[in-house]
């Protein structure tokens, strides 16, 4: 299932980075954005993820996290999250960037992590920026809408439509991307930027990069190696096959 070169590589490899995305949350029974199961086909992202239609309705965002956090409670890490803990262990410069908001990875025991698109755990107030977190979460008696002590809405702390990326969280992701030995993309269709400039980038400065994935995606040309399958069968094997 692994290429010769890829093994050689991550045997030789001091530095990786890894990319992930909805993907690798699937076989714990997160559902992913695109797709015919995906959530973006029953819900509409323009009226959920992003700041217009929060100060419209905040109401109806948050009963859309609400639904979101509570699946998410449910669920575990699986092999795949799992996998990825074992890669952390072996390299000494290891660096786990994700778009993924559901803090599953963490939960796995990862932790170099930059979460690109924040983590739905978390929550901030759209007056002071102040981060609240989900213990200390007040909902005001008759409202759907938690509010800050300074009396502001607070928001889910996740990166909108239209809003820019935490800046030391991209900035980490680019600077790991340029300088690592092998990169591994895992579970993303690698169409929301910047993320997806990430393993063209890494490739770019010159590491090997091993996309995992269920199907082809627009960047399964420019990878070095593809391995279409199950993250969570995969990652475990790739794991086992460098004697982890
Ligand atoms: P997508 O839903 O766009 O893509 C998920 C990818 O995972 C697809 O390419 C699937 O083929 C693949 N996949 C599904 N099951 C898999 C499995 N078991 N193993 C491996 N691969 C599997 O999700 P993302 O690429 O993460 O942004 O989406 C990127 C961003 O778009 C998200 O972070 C979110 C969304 O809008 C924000 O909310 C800002």
């Amino acid at each position: 299932m692994f290429s010769d070169l890829l093994i050689e590589r991550l045997l030789k490899a001091t530095s990786v980075v890894v990319l992930t995305g909805a993907g690798i949350s699937a076989e714990s029974g997160v559902p992913i954005f695109r797709g015919e199961t995906g959530l973006w086909k029953k819900f509409r992202p323009e009226e959920l993820a992003n700041i217009d239609a929060f100060l419209r309705n905040p109401s109806l965002v948050w009963e859309w996290y609400n639904y979101r956090k509570d699946l998410i409670r449910e669920v575990n890490p699986n092999p795949g999250h799992v996998a990825l803990v074992a890669l952390e262990n072996k390299y000494p410069d290891f660096l786990l960037v994700t778009q993924n908001v559901d803090n599953l990875h963490r939960v796995a025991g990862s932790r170099n992590i930059r979460e690109l698109h924040g983590n739905i755990m978390r929550n901030r107030c759209v007056d002071c920026n102040r981060q609240i977190d989900q213990s200390e979460l007040t909902v005001p008696t008759g409202s759907a809408v938690p509010r800050c002590e300074c009396g502001g809405l607070v928001r889910p702390d996740v990166v909108w439509f239209g809003e820019a990326l935490p800046n030391k969280e991209i900035q980490d992701a680019f600077t790991a991307a340029r300088s690592c030995d092998v990169f591994l993309v895992v579970g993303t269709s690698a169409v929301v930027h910047p993320a997806a400039q990430l393993p063209l980038e890494a490739k770019e400065y010159g590491a090997y990069v091993l996309e995992i994935n269920v199907e082809p995606t627009v960047i399964s040309n420019y990878v070095n190696e593809s391995i279409f399958g199950k993250a969570g069968t995969i990652l475990p094997a790739l794991v086992k096959r460098l004697g982890l």
